[in-house]
């Protein structure tokens, strides 16, 4: 449980990074949606056990060092999600009994839940949700714009700042972009207040989306994957003046700190009011009554959702009036007055034109599907994923098949199935390839896998999945170093492997077409910045099976060294905190091979960096004592109580003796351990005394 609980929380936070700092989701949304959703369950199965940064207990993800940060006065929460009417009736009821508004319980008589006695069984969570759904709360319903959120703040009517969200508390500081969106007023009009924060979405028009794609297909580069990530990368431009050419836009939907303002009474008072200000306020807004109101609104949106020209994925419902907000209040995360009623993902039908497999930096071979272009879930797909083999057999797909797209405003459209009506007679079924498109290979299927792999080292699709994950920005972020510029450079013989990067022979790039000094002298300087990456990002780059940014950071920090790391053993590094045996194995295995020593020595020999963080030594207080902990303790985890001892030189056993130095107990210890410690006379500390204790190494008076 423990372990599935860290490793979910490690899997959002890595999820968090990539969307939030890089930009770069790797995962749809409704697979992140579905980790967070497990986190959760366990979490309200298990109480005890939330940890106060849980990605539950927080938002978004850490800030990055391009800008300068800016602490919210007031945090910028997120929301909470409904994805079903039975969760959303949840919420509404939740709503109701926190404003202490009377329910219509049902027809009187109805004694809900007595199966045993052959009566009817009620569901008395959702007769009382279905019974809220009712209530006359007043909401104010409106889109849930697929954007960046961000926050204006205008002093005395000027606009002095514009932030992100970044963590919620402390966001960047992105003024200068902000300037540049048309439509964002330097200046509020009528009276304006001595501080209005206003919180928005800055979103980039469906329209100037297909635009920018046009032409950068025209310039022969590759095209944005959706508006979000494009909208999210122009707004983090280092060049304000990129920014302002992309055409963004923005709609304001939240009051953040107000000085000298009206006095207002519902949430839809303050959005007319923040459009009388000149700020663009979605008019698509709607003040209801029910949730049945809701869902209409929703409901519309959900068919009419093209007929926008930016991208929407649900509603949110607000509760209308702004005491009763207040007298709900929030969680650590979001509002209890709001909600995101999202979509469910879209689906549309397109012909099926080729299946091609494609092989990854680690030989595993993926087939895709060609497709006839088709707009869904708010791009024009031409390629969906189709997993693996069992994927391709289970769904039977064949070229030449109308199929079913999903896509779910995110960056992986996926081929549900074929209609089978619409199969032209004489269709063949797909067979796997036998070997490898790229090197001709035989491809093997090693036991236990769901994937085909090819097993060349040397081949040339591994080659460029290898060298592009290398310069991608999660790994040593090379600006230049992109999917043609490495395609170009391994074609040409310049490069075979990432150790090549740093010895390339530049009189022959400058013989190349499209290389003229301007663009060595910048590829030359982005490689020569990569060498003062933080060592982190270099075992990212590695591209070591199981290692993602956590881990790398977690390895980073605990060894302070590469050397350290490629000597450590499996159970060296299994050790620590944050780092699972599957991680510890890999990373093991992966430094046990002669080409990936030969590679770290010529990455170190080439000035690339492979010092960590300073390692702070930790005292060895605890040397000879031994400590057991017993329940639950607030600020740490099962393994983080177990490594604060062993890291300053303590033992921690499973179970008391009379060589136990003390018991720590957290809430609900096992019995056994605590009569056993009694008996025994060994001292029985909480946690303040266990936090003394680690310390100074000496038991609390
Ligand atoms: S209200 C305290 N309203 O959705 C409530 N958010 O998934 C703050 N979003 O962080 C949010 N449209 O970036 C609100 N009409 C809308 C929205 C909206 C899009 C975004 C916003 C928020 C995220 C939560």
């Amino acid at each position: 449980m423990q372990e599935r609980l860290d490793e979910l929380r490690r899997l959002i936070r890595h999820h968090n990074d990539l969307y939030h700092r890089l930009d770069a989701p790797e995962i749809p949304d409704v697979e992140y949606d579905l980790l967070v959703r497990e986190l959760e369950a366990l979490e309200a199965e298990h109480p005890e056990l939330i940890v106060p940064d849980s990605p539950t207990q927080t938002v978004g993800g850490a800030p990055s060092a391009t800008f300068a940060p800016v602490t919210h006065e007031l945090p910028m929460m997120s929301l909470d999600n409904a994805f079903t009417r039975a969760e959303l009736n949840g919420w509404a009821a939740r709503v109701a009994r926190g404003l202490d508004l009377e329910l219509d319980q049902g027809p009187p008589g109805v004694d809900p839940g007595h199966e045993a006695d052959g009566g009817p069984v009620v569901d008395v969570a959702a007769a009382i949700a279905a019974a809220a759904a009712a209530a006359p709360v007043g909401y104010v319903c409106e889109l849930k714009i697929d954007g960046v959120a961000c926050s204006l703040r205008y002093e005395d009517g000027v606009l002095v700042q514009a932030a992100t969200r970044g963590n919620g508390r402390v966001g960047e500081d992105i003024t200068a972009n902000i300037r540049g969106i048309a439509v964002i007023p330097n200046e509020l009009t009528g009276p304006a207040p001595q501080v209005v924060e206003v919180r928005g979405e800055v979103y980039l028009p469906v329209s100037t989306f297909e635009k920018l794609n046009e032409s950068q297909e025209a310039a022969g580069l590759p095209r944005y994957a959706n508006p979000r990530n494009t909208a999210a990368g122009s707004l983090r431009q280092k060049d304000p003046a990129i920014t302002a050419g992309r055409g963004l836009a923005f709609w304001s939907y939240q009051l953040g700190v107000v000085e000298g303002g009206p006095s207002l009474e519902g949430h839809g008072d303050a959005l007319d009011w923040l459009a009388e200000l000149g700020l663009p306020v979605n008019p698509e807004r709607r003040r209801v009554e029910t949730v049945d109101e809701v869902v209409a609104f929703a409901d519309h949106w959900l068919e009419h959702r093209h007929d926008l020209d930016y991208e929407i994925d649900g509603a949110v419902v607000k509760v209308d009036r702004l005491a009763r907000q207040e007298a709900l209040g929030a969680t650590a995360k979001a509002p209890r007055w709001a909600i995101a009623y999202k979509f469910p993902p879209e689906e549309r039908t397109t012909k099926l034109l080729d299946i091609q497999v494609s092989i990854g930096r680690t030989g595993k071979a993926t087939p895709f599907a060609v497709l006839e272009p088709v707009f869904v879930g708010g791009s024009t797909v031409q390629v969906a994923t189709l997993h693996n083999d069992d994927q391709v057999r289970l769904k039977d797909v064949r070229p030449g098949d109308t199929v079913v797209v999903r896509k779910a405003g995110d960056v992986i459209p996926e081929v549900i199935g074929p209609v089978l009506a619409e199969r032209p007679a004489g269709l063949e079924r797909w067979t796997f390839p036998e070997s490898c498109p790229a090197c001709d290979t035989p491809l093997v299927r090693p036991e236990g896998e769901a994937h085909n792999f090819c097993v060349n080292p040397t081949c040339p699709a591994q080659r460029q999945g290898r060298i592009e994950h290398f310069t991608s920005r999660g790994g040593m972020d090379i600006e230049g170093m992109g999917e043609s510029t490495v395609a170009l450079f391994i074609e040409q013989g310049l490069i075979s492997d990432v150790g090549d990067i740093y010895d390339i022979d530049w009189d022959a790039v400058a013989e190349l077409e499209g290389f003229g000094q301007t663009s060595i002298d910048n590829l030359k300087a982005a490689i020569e910045a990569s060498k003062q990456r933080p060592l982190a990002s270099l075992l990212v780059g590695l591209g070591i099976r199981h290692l993602g940014p956590a881990g790398a950071e977690v390895l980073a920090r605990a060894f302070g060294h590469l050397d350290a790391i490629v000597s450590a053993t499996a159970e060296e590094m299994a050790a620590i905190d944050g780092v699972g045996p599957t991680i510890a194995a890999s990373v093991a295995d992966y430094f046990a091979t002669d080409e990936a020593r030969a590679l770290v020595a010529r990455l170190q020999a080439a000035g690339v960096n492979v010092q960590g963080p300073e390692v702070t030594s930790v005292p060895q207080v605890l040397e000879g004592l031994s400590i057991v902990v017993s329940g639950t303790l607030s600020g740490f985890s099962r393994d983080g109580a177990a490594q604060a001892i062993k890291s300053r030189g303590g033992k921690n056993p499973g179970s008391v003796s009379k060589k136990t130095t003390a018991l720590v107990v957290g809430t609900e210890p096992g019995a056994s351990k605590l009569t056993k410690a009694e008996e025994l006379g060994v001292p029985i500390i909480d946690e303040a005394g266990f936090e003394a204790l680690l310390e100074t190494g000496r038991l609390p008076d």
